[in-house]
């Protein structure tokens, strides 16, 4: 067996909040969960402030429970973010809540994760780009979980298409990589990294390899996975083969 197989071990998540578009993934049988940030929800038409935003979350959680649908806090003060984290785990029992890595300066919010994975709250740390955040992050995952008897999956997210536009595909898949090898490494359970920033069919193939538990797809990147101009000709021969033969009968 490749010794690399482990790398394949995938899922895939919807990233969007389009109820519509969440529907169409789950009737295709491939949806294994959702994620959503405020630019999503400001793309998939949420209004109605933190209103909206909870009503949107509860219909998604509902239609794919119980799988996770991700929530972004929207603030990166950190006793805002403790209360806003604990507000919306309530919302449903498959939210994971996401934090970014650092507040705007660049400061650690790795105490606001810490402290909601051991208050049993999942979570989904966001806007990585680098190894040594993501080391970082699962190491307060972990700590965290050391206080909780709750065993809920947490997720490290790492940005593969931000990291790509700077240092190219192949700098955003090492990551991917090395991240998934120091997690075995550590024999670290319960953490999943999902690749987020999927911006091409290319990126879904490269970082399907990759190491990480999950991709992340927009459904226009998604959409464009399934279609070959080859395969749409082959469909219209057969179509063309199939009405010629059944006139024959
Ligand atoms: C997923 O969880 C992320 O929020 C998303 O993939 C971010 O992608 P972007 O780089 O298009 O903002």
């Amino acid at each position: 067996m490749n010794k690399d197989v482990n790398l394949y071990i995938m899922k895939i998540f919807i990233d969007s909040a389009d109820i519509k578009e969440v529907e169409k993934y789950i009737s295709w049988g491939i949806c294994d969960g959702v994620t959503t940030n405020p630019t999503i929800c400001l793309k998939s038409g949420v209004t109605g402030g933190e209103e909206g935003m909870k009503q949107r979350s509860i219909e998604i959680a509902r239609l794919i429970a119980p799988q996770p649908l991700s929530v972004e806090i929207t603030t990166d003060d950190a006793e805002q973010a403790l209360n806003q984290a604990r507000k919306y785990n309530t919302w449903a029992d498959n939210i994971s809540v996401k934090v970014t890595i650092t507040d705007k300066n660049g400061g650690s919010l790795l105490p606001v994760i810490y402290r909601l994975v051991s208050e049993g709250i999942s979570v989904n740390v966001t806007a990585m780009m680098t190894f040594n955040q993501a080391i970082l992050a699962a190491k307060a995952i972990n700590a965290g979980l050391a206080k909780t008897s709750a065993r809920k999956t947490h997720f490290i997210s790492i940005f593969a298409g931000r990291v790509s536009e700077e240092h190219g595909v192949e700098q955003a898949q090492k990551v991917l990589k090395e991240v998934r090898q120091w997690l075995d490494f550590h024999n670290y359970k319960n953490i999943e990294i999902i690749v987020g920033s999927v911006r091409t069919p290319e990126n879904v193939e490269l970082w399907s390899k990759s190491g990480a538990h999950i991709l992340t797809i927009p459904p226009e990147v998604l959409a464009k996975c399934l279609v070959s101009a080859r395969t749409k000709e082959t469909v219209v021969q057969f179509l063309n083969d199939a009405s010629k033969a059944m006139q024959q009968l």
